[in-house]
């Protein structure tokens, strides 16, 4: 009788020296749009097929956590037709997507606050969380309204209103009070189409996160970029602020 192939696995290839979490500023589809002569709207679509082939090779390399900078606090300030563009995109990613990432044991969770999205989006997003809850693969944290300043606000309102007295207030309680207090933080962080800033990117959990910047527009962020990426967080030295051993 012929063996059963054995069941592919993401970390076949896993590399030791891979950072476990990556946390990806997705810019710059707007300008791959223009650049084409295309409405902005067709980037943000080149963008979010972009999303499980980049998905696909960072799990295959061994990272455990990816978050994605879906829709920001501040992304409510543009046009009318863009915002109801992106929530239009990612209901369809969420149809289109959350069946394969399930397959593939991808737990998918959410940050940031579902109360100002329609709630039909609302639902969907939360169906993908219970839906995956107990997968054991790659943890999709998606950044979808989200802020790096709110999400320190939240956690300062929570621990008032929990009552704890001063000296109780630590690092480790404000953490604990974070949207996804035990993703570990961003190891890696990588923005695409060349600005060098994190634009209110988990600012808490980014304290001592490598920073990688690379030209390349998000839909052209491919398998290529991502192994650059990878490669240059391999020859950083971290020291969180320690001397280097001797
Ligand atoms: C920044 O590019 C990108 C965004 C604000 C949205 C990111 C969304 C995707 C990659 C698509 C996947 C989407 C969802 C909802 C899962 P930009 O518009 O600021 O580009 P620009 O700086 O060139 O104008």
């Amino acid at each position: 009788m012929a063996r059963a192939a054995p069941e592919r696995s993401a970390s076949l290839h896993a590399d030791p020296g891979a950072p476990r979490h990556v946390a990806i500023i997705m810019d710059g589809n707007g300008r791959w749009a223009s650049e084409r002569g295309l409405p902005r709207l067709a980037g943000h679509r080149a963008g979010a097929d972009n999303l499980q082939r980049v998905l696909r090779t960072l799990d295959s390399s061994g990272v455990g956590f990816v978050t994605l900078y879906a829709f920001s606090t501040e992304n409510w300030n543009r046009p009318t037709a863009e915002v109801n563009g992106l929530l239009e995109l990612m209901r369809s990613v969420i149809g289109d997507c959350v069946e394969e990432l399930h397959q593939r044991k991808v737990r998918i969770r959410h940050l940031g606050e579902l109360d100002n999205i329609p709630a039909s989006l609302a639902d969907a997003t939360r169906e993908a969380v219970e839906r995956t809850a107990r997968n054991t693969g790659l943890n999709l944290c998606v950044a979808f309204d989200y802020g790096g300043r709110s999400e320190v606000v939240r956690a300062v309102r929570r621990i008032v209103a929990s009552g704890v007295s001063e000296d109780e207030v630590t690092e480790q309680l404000i953490r604990d009070n974070l949207y996804l207090p035990d993703v570990p933080d961003p190891d890696l962080i990588i923005r695409t189409a060349g600005e060098q800033r994190l634009s209110n990117f988990l600012i808490w959990q980014a304290a001592y996160s490598e920073y990688y910047q690379t030209p390349a527009y998000w839909p052209d962020f491919d398998d290529v970029e991502v192994e650059r990426a990878l490669n240059e967080f391999k020859r950083r030295r971290r020291r969180f602020g320690a001397l280097p051993e001797e």
